[in-house]
């Protein structure tokens, strides 16, 4: 396959549903999207459907572990990762602007280290189906869209499909960490990923589900939804 067919493929399977762009970008978001992207975004050549993409090849120097997270929002849980755990090294994918910027534009305010940071601005998958299995450590996919309506179920993150390209990628042990505050997606995300039949479910009662694991960076979502978070679940799976 050529480089270009390649690349024409690779875009031919992105699935994004939601709003890429909200508001208009002001100059220190749109300074911070110019200049920190190309040097910590990771390149559209990158992009491959051939899963044979290692994630070490990603930063300039060897790590502990690999984690990827998909959706990340406004990239505070990602952040507070990084700061817990600096030998680690963290992949972020976030297709929204107005996030992926807002975390961009925090970085360099704040003069924040990044050699263990690399972003993607779109669709998670398109990074998941790149690397080669058994190369992460763990996959967090918080509060994905919900996608509510029976007809646009097939939207959810959570999925088959996308089950078997996380269970190709962790590697024996890694984790899948998932949350939500929203029922009917909890139930449908503990389904599939039991079904699926290469995950383990960590919890052993109603507590290990209900209450956050120790350390938990809580997210924009998980805080600003506080009415809804009282119901928030957190669904820890081992890949087996
Ligand atoms: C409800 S928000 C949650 C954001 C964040 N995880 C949090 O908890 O605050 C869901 C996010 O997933 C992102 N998203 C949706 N589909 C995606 C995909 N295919 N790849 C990466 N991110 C995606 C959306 O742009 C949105 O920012």
């Amino acid at each position: 396959m050529t480089n270009k067919n390649n690349k024409e493929a690779v875009y031919h399977e992105r699935s994004l549903f939601g709003r890429r762009q909200g508001r208009a970008l002001g100059k220190e978001r749109q300074k911070a999207l110019d200049e920190l992207l190309p040097e910590i975004g990771v390149s559209k050549d990158y992009l491959t459907l051939k899963a044979d993409q290692d994630p070490t090849h990603l930063f300039d120097k060897p790590y502990d572990e690999y984690w990827l997270e998909i959706g990340f929002g406004y990239g505070e849980h990602v952040r507070g990762l990084m700061l817990q755990n600096p030998d680690k090294a963290f992949i972020g994918a976030e297709p929204f602007v107005n996030g992926m910027t807002s975390f961009l534009k925090d970085i360099q305010e704040e003069n924040f280290p990044t050699n263990n940071l690399r972003l993607l601005m779109d669709d998670g998958m398109l990074l998941a189906r790149s690397f080669k299995p058994v190369s992460l450590d763990g996959i967090y996919i918080l509060n994905p869209d919900p996608w509510h309506k029976t007809r646009h179920h097939k939207r959810r993150l959570v999925r088959q499909e996308n089950l078997d390209i996380f269970a190709s990628i962790l590697k024996k042990g890694g984790d899948l960490i998932l949350t939500t505050d929203v029922e009917d997606l909890a139930n449908w995300m503990i389904t599939e990923t039991i079904n699926h039949g290469a995950f383990e479910w960590q919890a052993s009662c109603a507590a290990d589900w209900q209450t956050p694991p120790a350390n938990w960076i809580p997210t924009r979502y998980e805080v600003k939804g506080a009415k809804g978070a009282k119901k928030m679940v957190y669904l820890l799976f081992k890949r087996m």
